[in-house]
């Protein structure tokens, strides 16, 4: 049973990872060293001396880290001051307060800096049950050791704590700590968040539905991470479905509340004729959003589904779709036109469920290979 959720801060609550960037970029170019935005990516959430020593290394700078954590000290608060700071959803620290979960921070960053990012996004230190900072232990993440440290502070097994995470460092850290771990996207992309062990990927933690108590949180997380099957060949790629996740009805009826949700935004002036779409992502699980797109120049309209599945494609670079959702006030509801069932063809299996829903709550259930039973297949792709 849940008992404590351990939050990670930066790129989890607080939306610090760019500004810390721009900070060490500043730092760098101070020393006239040539250490840009990309070269810090693989070195985040593991602490500043990672941060710092990990381009460094890479570049071949010799890193003075005392001076170059004074400079980061100095200018951190007034970068982050400048931003939004807080992250969606965060209120889940309070929310789960008041559902009797404990909560605390986990976070690889120096003591100061937590207490900087707890105040910029509005909270309290009393708002968490206890805080551990980089100090707290020798090795950093993804080393377990801040999460097992936390555990035993807390009284608790691993088995009783939540980690959240953003960074691949400290989604290892959680899974080393053998925890259960969600993970947000955003510093990372969800494929390389699952291939590290998240158990439950969502895009902010606004996406954890009301719960209040211990019980039902864990509902919702085990919900969102119920088993699914072996690798499956999607289109042209192999595609290992995320190892868990709800029914295909449960999933089914979020996904037409965001194909709802993508038809309020679609541009259709001209043919005043809306649709949104939403798919789910076998390799993670995530459902991705479309609406149609239309244009001055008619031809280059772009569809609910094809826009779906160019989201899906800018955050995971691959595709397998487990389910799609067309929506529309149409009677009966509009099935995916030609040019889009060719194009979701190449992601799609001949067995992925195709939902057309409308409006006024009509649902039909097909198979892609109903649809559209023989896609053109590039010829050096075919089995
Ligand atoms: N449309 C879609 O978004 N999906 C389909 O599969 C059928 C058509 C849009 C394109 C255009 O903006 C409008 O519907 C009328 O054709």
């Amino acid at each position: 049973m849940i008992k404590a959720i351990l939050f990670d801060m930066d790129g989890v609550l607080v939306d610090s990872e760019e500004v810390s960037i721009r900070v060490g970029e500043e730092y760098f170019k101070s020393k006239g060293v040539n250490i840009t935005h990309d070269d810090f990516l693989p070195h985040l959430g593991g602490g500043e001396r990672k941060f710092f020593e990990g381009p460094s290394k890479a570049k071949g700078y010799s890193l003075n880290y005392e001076d170059a954590s004074q400079f980061f000290k100095e200018h951190y608060e007034e970068y982050l001051s400048k931003t939004h700071a807080a992250l969606p959803g965060i209120d889940i620290v309070k929310r789960a307060r008041k559902a009797g979960i404990i909560t605390a921070v986990c976070s690889s960053a120096p003591r100061w800096k937590v207490f900087v990012n707890i105040a910029a996004i509005g909270l309290e230190e009393s708002d968490f049950d206890m805080i551990f900072s980089g100090e707290s232990v020798k090795r950093n993440k993804p080393f377990g050791d801040i999460y097992l440290n936390a555990a035993i502070n807390l009284g608790l097994d691993p088995k009783e704590c939540i980690v959240v995470e953003d960074s691949l460092f400290g989604v290892k850290a959680g899974k080393n700590a053998n925890m259960r771990v969600l993970a947000v996207t955003g510093t990372e992309s969800a494929t390389s968040l699952a291939a590290a062990g998240a158990d439950v990927i969502v895009t902010d933690l606004s996406a954890i539905t009301e719960f209040t108590n211990p019980t039902e949180f864990e509902a919702i997380f085990e919900d969102y991470s119920k088993s699914n099957s072996d690798g499956i060949l999607y289109g042209t790629s192999f595609i290992t479905p995320f190892k868990r996740r709800a029914s295909d009805e449960e999933i089914i009826e979020r996904m037409i509340k965001e194909a709802s949700m993508a038809r309020d935004n679609a541009y259709a002036p001209y043919s005043k004729f809306k649709v949104g779409a939403a798919l789910l992502s076998a390799a993670t699980n995530r459902i991705y959003r479309g609406c149609n797109v239309e244009n001055s120049s008619y031809g280059a309209t772009i569809c609910a589904e094809r826009n779906a599945v160019i989201h899906a494609i800018a955050e995971e670079g691959s595709l397998g779709i487990d389910i799609l959702v067309v929506y529309s006030d149409d009677d009966p509801p509009a099935p995916p036109c030609a040019v889009c069932l060719q194009v979701l063809a190449e992601f799609s299996r001949p067995d992925t469920k195709v939902v057309l829903a409308s409006v006024d709550g009509f649902r039909k259930t097909y198979l892609f290979k109903e649809l559209l039973p023989n896609p053109f297949i590039f010829p050096t792709l075919r089995n």
